[in-house]
């Protein structure tokens, strides 16, 4: 089972770039598991060649592997600690922010940063940065259309205000827009930026193995600039945030030391 376990991942990282290696076994196991009973597979041989010839059956998977749900100023109580207190404090050092939602899925983090800068007169150094390992989640983020039950976390004002209704649809308007750079990135392989004032990365490290996990982290604190801000997932906790050069400045946000 080790073999055929070692097999899948080496096919499926040369056929999607993904490496499930630095992701937990055990979950990605199951979930991959009930994907292939989905398809009435029962061997990694037959799955892979399934994947590699249907491109419909290879989109499902990536949904249900990387889990892309998102919302809205989701944990509207930790974003009301970042808008009435991390931001004043970051402002104090640099008149405007550069800022990243690592793992943004279809936009909806990323926007919501978009509004609240636009509500705060906060002023951006760059268009905030938003970046996915799926390309077909970026395609509709850059979109900006939601559904209703998509919206349905957002403050009427701002649907009002930010919105244009279409149908049963919600298109973001164009300021909001333009605000935001979506860009396709592997957080597990790729390099990032620096001198980022604030890195959103939330509910995107759920299934990452710990080593990953502390890699991860140190890179962003490496793309923080001193004083910058890393806010991160309510189920999660840095480890050792200290010997990354992090510190706890509040539940779910470390400032780089
Ligand atoms: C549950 S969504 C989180 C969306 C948003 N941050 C939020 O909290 O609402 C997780 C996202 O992480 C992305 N993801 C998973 N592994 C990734 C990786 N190695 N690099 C970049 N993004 C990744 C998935 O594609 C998915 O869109």
């Amino acid at each position: 089972m080790n073999n055929d376990w070692d097999f899948f991942i080496t096919r499926f990282e040369a056929l999607s770039k993904i490496d499930l290696k630095s992701y937990k076994r055990p979950q990605m196991e199951r979930r991959i598991n009930s994907f292939m009973r989905s398809v009435n597979i029962d061997n990694y041989d037959s799955f892979i060649n399934l994947l590699n010839i249907n491109k419909e059956v290879y989109r499902k998977f990536l949904d249900h592997i990387t889990i892309n749900v998102s919302e809205f100023f989701r944990n509207s109580n930790h974003w009301e600690i970042l808008e009435k207190q991390i931001i004043p404090e970051l402002l104090k050092d640099n008149k405007t922010l550069k800022i990243w939602s690592a793992g943004c899925s279809t936009g909806e983090e990323a926007y919501s940063l978009a509004i609240m800068c636009s509500e705060r007169h906060i002023s951006l150094s760059e268009p905030i940065l938003a970046t996915d390992i799926d390309n077909e989640v970026l395609e509709k983020a850059d979109m900006g259309i939601y559904s209703e039950k998509a919206v349905q976390s957002m403050p009427p004002a701002y649907l009002k205000k930010y919105f244009k209704a279409e149908g049963n649809y919600y298109q973001i308007n164009n300021n909001i827009k333009q605000m935001v750079r979506f860009q396709q990135q592997d957080l597990l392989k790729d390099n990032f930026g620096r001198g980022f004032d604030l890195i959103l990365c939330r509910n995107v490290v759920i299934y990452f193995t710990e080593e990953s996990k502390q890699k991860l982290y140190q890179k962003f604190c490496d793309a923080l600039r001193p004083r910058g801000v890393l806010f991160i997932g309510s189920t999660e906790q840095i480890f050792q945030s200290r010997e990354l050069g992090l510190q706890s400045i509040a539940t779910f946000f470390y400032q780089k030391t």
